[in-house]
């Protein structure tokens, strides 16, 4: 028998252990974060430099355990290991704290969450929410059931991913002479408080479900020209505004709660209403990783998915609404702007 060395696909081996190894290595980064946070280690080390022992004493853990896996914190950075082997803290093992760390942080690493992506192969090949193959209930059915889930989520939603991004959302989204927007699935109203402080002659409309609006921004709370609704897009109606706002509302949803959500909004909205959509978009070039890394994450969570531009045209279609214009804002969010369709075709 003769052995023929085949060069081509030797190369191709090399390259594909080594962009194995790399995501083994970030797995096993995942892995030992989430470990980190479910034994506090961000809230238990102490602001000064602290052996591993006493580390694992305050932890309840095994000492040569907590090394391994604080070797592996350092290296992807939650942690920090000098030639001393004393553990300090990082930005990012401060961000990870409870009390003074980042809301969203708190979610990705939050067990219901990431017990969801055990049920990813399972739900794409059924077709089915990885979140409800794993827990037997949707995501939102936890938050009206969990108080803390539904904090830790919303308290993420409210304040992440930060200003920058409100800011060019709300440059590009023109309210000249209107009278009334209605945030739609506006979570604790972050978006409408920064709104209306913009507007002083605009009135507004939040629209969530309780676990959302409970916590509803103060300012809001305090203002007269707002109204705060408690309820559910699929069984209460939102009604009437000039503009109507979903932002980052559709895409926790499947095609069929889409077009039913955008279809309650269509049935009250006045002929010159504008019903405008803030999400990032699966085809826009500039954001791709964004957009395919945010939709899987959807997907696990919720059943959702980011579309592209034809796929809220054809969503819009079917709730009687028309696209109309789609305006970048120079992060990964555009708002896609449609009107009520005239042409009663197939509107409702
Ligand atoms: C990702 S959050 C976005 C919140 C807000 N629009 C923002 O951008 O800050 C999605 C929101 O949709 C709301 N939502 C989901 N299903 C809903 C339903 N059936 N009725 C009302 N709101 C719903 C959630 O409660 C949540 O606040």
């Amino acid at each position: 028998m003769t052995l023929i060395y085949d060069e081509r696909s030797a190369r191709s081996h090399d390259a594909g252990a080594e962009a194995f190894q790399a995501l083994a290595t970030a797995a096993a980064g995942w892995g030992a974060l989430r470990a980190a946070v479910e034994l506090r280690l961000p809230d238990l080390l102490p602001e000064t430099p602290t052996a591993v022992t006493e580390l694992a004493a305050l932890a309840g853990a095994a000492p040569t355990r907590l090394a391994q896996l604080v070797a592996v914190l350092a290296d992807v950075g939650v942690l920090a290991l000098d030639e001393r082997a004393l553990v300090s803290h990082t930005p990012l093992s401060r961000a990870l704290r409870s009390a003074d760390g980042l809301p969203l942080t708190r979610l990705l690493t939050a067990g219901w969450a990431d017990e969801a992506w055990r049920g990813l192969a399972d739900g794409v090949r059924a077709d089915a929410s990885p979140f409800e193959l794993v827990h037997g209930h949707s995501l939102f059915a936890r938050f009206a059931t969990d108080p803390a889930a539904a904090e830790v989520f919303h308290e993420a939603v409210a304040t992440g991913p930060g200003d920058p991004f409100d800011e060019a959302i709300r440059a590009a989204l023109d309210l000249t002479g209107v009278a009334r927007v209605a945030d739609v699935g506006g979570g604790r109203g972050r978006l409408l408080a920064a709104l209306l402080r913009e507007h002083r002659k605009v009135s507004g409309v939040l629209f969530d479900l309780p676990e959302a609006v409970r916590d509803a921004a103060p300012e809001l709370r305090g203002d007269d020209r707002v109204e705060i609704r408690a309820g559910d897009l699929f069984v209460d109606r939102v009604g009437s505004a000039d503009v109507y706002v979903l932002r980052t509302v559709l895409h926790m949803l499947d095609d069929e709660q889409a077009v039913r959500a955008l279809a309650n909004v269509r049935a009250d909205a006045p002929a010159h209403a504008r019903v405008v959509v803030v999400e990032a978009l699966s085809d826009d070039p500039e954001h791709r990783t964004y957009a395919a890394h945010s939709s899987l994450r959807l997907f696990v969570l919720c059943g959702g998915r980011e579309r592209s531009t034809a796929e809220f045209a054809g969503l819009f279609d079917r709730a009687g609404l028309e696209l109309r214009s789609v305006t970048a804002t120079g992060t990964p969010y555009h708002l896609l702007e449609a009107a009520p369709r005239l042409n009663p075709r197939t509107d409702g």
